[in-house]
């Protein structure tokens, strides 16, 4: 193996961020050895394997043309640590479920294992970059650690929030809109970032990587996410109202849209907005507010979450006053049940809500997704009532009596919604949760069709 490396990069957390960020450094910088750990042997089994353990448009392509050269998975987090120049710090960061904050506040105890760990195992000065997303001030609590031993190496610790979105998550890396590096302002602070900077220069242009402080840099990417987020909750309050009045919530979005003020992406309506990132960082967003006592800060973006679960809910009852109040014993196929297209991730799906609401009204449920099943049956295991997962689409939605669209897949446009609408009970019902299929085409067929923030097209 080529030891001569420039430096060793580790990461810590080979999940959704680690796996994908790392192994396009390794790919960008073959002159640096990257190694990803994890707690998890299963997970790092799946990254040495064919089946990486998550889906993402060429990421398998990626990881094979470095992994074994200069991209490696295990799980010895020691000896890891030791060896490195250079530790990302990327393990989970989720909503606290205990004690003060619980609900709102990150959940920072596997980001501190972290620290301690790194703290232990060190034995030479290193650069700690926080790719996890953290609330501000997370990089002091990290140094205090890191100085808490009085160990005389150098910790000198970055604000590095990864900004790419799941299901695109290849194309943004390797393109990314930014990169932000937020560092402190001493001497070994900037250099620490301009050696962070050298990296991602192998394939970002230099003007696209931007330095700022390490609060602003902590701090933006909870606001990224909060900004995208409210825009989606924003449209969707407004396609309530378009259901009301009979205007078209795909008309006003491309009316809004073309204003350059406005602009027109993150304005599709949907059932709403899930992963494992929007509401946490909202939360933590409005938990922070809170505890500086900005109360009229917090109640505002806290407003994005709840018009957020109201879009759900709204679905969902849609649903059951279109199919005459009742959907007991009713077989209903959800197509999708990923949070997205192009992702086998099914944190914060709005699929589960649906799926879950569905069986307290004791439907039959047939779940399909070309990539999320298994996540699906993970997700609801345990759950009471009838539930089948099938893949293919129109084995799925033969005898039902009506398909939900959960999630925008490309598939779902193009399906033959004749042979679909032929083998269901009738009347057919179709609601797009996503607003992607021909809703006068699907309604000439014969389906009664419910879009999100157009007037339904019915039969009755
Ligand atoms: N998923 C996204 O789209 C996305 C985008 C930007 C930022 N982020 C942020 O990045 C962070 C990671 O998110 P993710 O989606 O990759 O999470 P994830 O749950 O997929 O991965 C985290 C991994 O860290 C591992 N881990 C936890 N504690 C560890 C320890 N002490 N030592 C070694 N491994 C440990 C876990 O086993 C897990 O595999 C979060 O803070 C998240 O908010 C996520």
């Amino acid at each position: 193996m080529n030891e001569s490396f420039k430096r060793k990069i580790l990461c810590i957390g080979a999940g959704y961020v680690g796996g994908p960020t790392m192994a396009m450094i390794a790919h960008k910088c073959p002159q640096y050895k990257v190694t990803v750990v994890d707690i998890n042997p299963d997970r790092i089994n799946e990254w040495n394997s064919e089946n990486l353990p998550i889906y993402e448009p060429g990421l398998y392509e990626i990881v094979k043309s470095s992994r074994g050269k200069n991209l490696f998975f295990h799980t010895d987090v020691k000896k890891g640590i030791q060896e490195s120049d250079i530790i990302f710090v990327s393990v989970n960061t989720p909503t606290k479920t205990f004690g003060v904050g619980a609900g709102m506040a990150a959940d920072l105890q596997y980001w501190e294992k972290t620290a301690r760990q790194i703290l232990e195992c060190s034995q030479s000065p290193k650069i700690i970059v926080e790719k996890s997303t953290l609330p501000v001030k997370t990089a002091l609590a990290m140094e205090r650690i890191l100085s808490s031993a009085n160990s005389g190496i150098h910790f000198e610790v970055l604000s590095n929030p990864e900004f790419l979105a799941e299901g695109t998550a290849i194309k943004d890396l390797e393109n990314p809109d930014r990169v932000l590096i937020g560092s402190s302002q001493t001497e070994s602070g900037l250099k620490a970032r301009d050696e962070l900077v050298e990296i991602y220069q192998n394939w970002v242009p230099r003007k696209q990587i931007i330095t700022s402080n390490i609060w602003s840099s902590e701090l933006s990417k909870l606001v990224a996410n909060a900004f995208l987020a409210q825009r989606i909750s924003s449209i969707n309050s407004i396609s309530d109202l378009c259901e009301k009045t009979d205007a078209d919530i795909s008309e006003v979005a491309h009316a809004i849209g073309m204003d350059s003020r406005i602009g027109d992406r993150f304005l599709k309506a949907s059932v709403g907005f899930g992963g494992s990132c929007f509401k946490k960082d909202i939360l933590n967003l409005v938990y922070l507010c809170r505890n500086y006592g900005l109360t009229e800060v917090a109640d505002y973006w806290e407003s994005v979450v709840r018009i957020n679960e109201y879009q759900k809910e709204r679905f969902i009852l849609n649903m059951l006053k279109a199919m005459f109040n009742t959907l007991a014993d009713k077989k209903i196929c959800l197509l999708g049940f990923a949070f997205k297209a192009d992702t086998g991730d099914t944190r914060e799906t709005p699929a589960l809500y649906i799926a879950n609401k569905l069986l307290e009204e004791n439907a039959k449920l047939i779940i399909s997704d070309p990539k999320a099943l298994k996540n699906a049956k993970k997700d609801l295991k345990g759950a009471q009532g009838d539930i089948s997962y099938v893949e293919d689409p129109y084995v799925a939605a033969k005898g039902c009596h009506a398909l939900a669209i959960l999630t925008e897949w490309a598939l779902y446009a193009e399906l033959d919604y004749q042979k679909i609408y032929n083998s269901m009970e009738k009347p057919a019902f179709l609601f797009d949760g996503r607003n992607i299929v021909s809703h006068q085409e699907l309604h000439k067929i014969g389906f009664n069709v419910y879009p999100i923030g157009k007037p339904a097209l019915k039969h009755f």
